[in-house]
């Protein structure tokens, strides 16, 4: 358990350093029992080059909910073998699903907000709390500037639902420098972002979006801008 008063010591002490200073710092202090939690998204691609350039050996996770698109996929794998190191895959459990499904059916996220997060529920979080049950802390892509739900924000968080120290290395960065980023070091990114798609889950709950809108507009569109959290940063 680590003291409250600690969080805030660090956030002052890395304040105005970089992204990779940050990683460095954790990845030093909690060795094997840090990870990164990818969702192949573009600031978690920009945060697997940036792990892998400091530790090769460093812990990636990543949740398969079962629903992902064929992209995402392929990009898991492509991702692996250029920054040669191993993202573990997390699935969710056969029988909790199986149940779900002859519950509710295959597509129950459409009827409610309920069976949303029922699905939430066991495609990713529960996965969640096994890739993490034997970490201290985790990095994640949140920025700031995503949702309204992630105003608050900051580098270093405790994440009391997990019991882990959460960092957030690009919790500052805008859109624009996480594509710099991208473009400078050549980093692999989903191709469906060139087609419309920012912010990229599950295929049945993410859409394009149009010019303008927000980045997280095409994630469960059908919901308020309140509730559209999956829980893996907030119950
Ligand atoms: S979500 O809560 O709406 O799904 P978002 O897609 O914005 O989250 O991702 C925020 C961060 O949560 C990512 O940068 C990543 O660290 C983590 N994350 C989200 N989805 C996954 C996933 N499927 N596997 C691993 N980590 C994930
Ligand atoms: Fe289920 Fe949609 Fe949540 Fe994926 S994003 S786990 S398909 S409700």
């Amino acid at each position: 358990m680590i003291h409250p008063n600690q969080i805030e010591v660090w956030n002052k002490q890395l304040q105005g350093k970089t992204p990779q200073e940050v990683i460095a710092f954790f990845l030093n202090l909690f060795k094997d029992k840090i990870a990164l939690s990818t969702s192949m998204g573009l600031e978690d691609q920009v945060l697997t080059h940036m792990v892998s350039e400091i530790n090769r050996k460093a812990r990636f996770f990543t949740l398969d909910t079962g629903r992902l698109f064929p992209e995402t996929y392929d990009l898991i794998d492509r991702t692996a073998k250029k920054y040669r190191i191993t993202i573990e895959v997390f699935f969710p459990d056969a029988a909790d699903v199986e149940q779900m499904v002859a519950e509710k059916g295959i597509n129950l996220f459409y009827d409610s907000i309920e069976n949303r997060k029922r699905c939430c529920h066991l495609r990713k979080i529960k996965p969640l709390m096994r890739a993490t049950q034997n970490l201290d802390a985790w990095i994640t892509g949140l920025r700031r500037e995503q949702a309204v739900t992630r105003k608050g924000l900051k580098t270093v968080e405790w994440d009391a639902i997990n019991e882990l120290v959460k960092i957030n290395p690009l919790i500052d960065w805008t859109e624009q420098q996480i594509w710099d980023y991208v473009d400078r070091y050549n980093v692999p990114v989903n191709p469906l972002h060139k087609k419309g798609f920012a912010s990229i889950g599950c295929q049945p709950c993410t859409r394009a979006i149009e010019p303008g809108e927000d980045v997280r507009a095409g994630r469960w569109w059908w919901e308020n801008p309140e509730t559209k959290e999956c829980g893996l940063h907030k119950r």
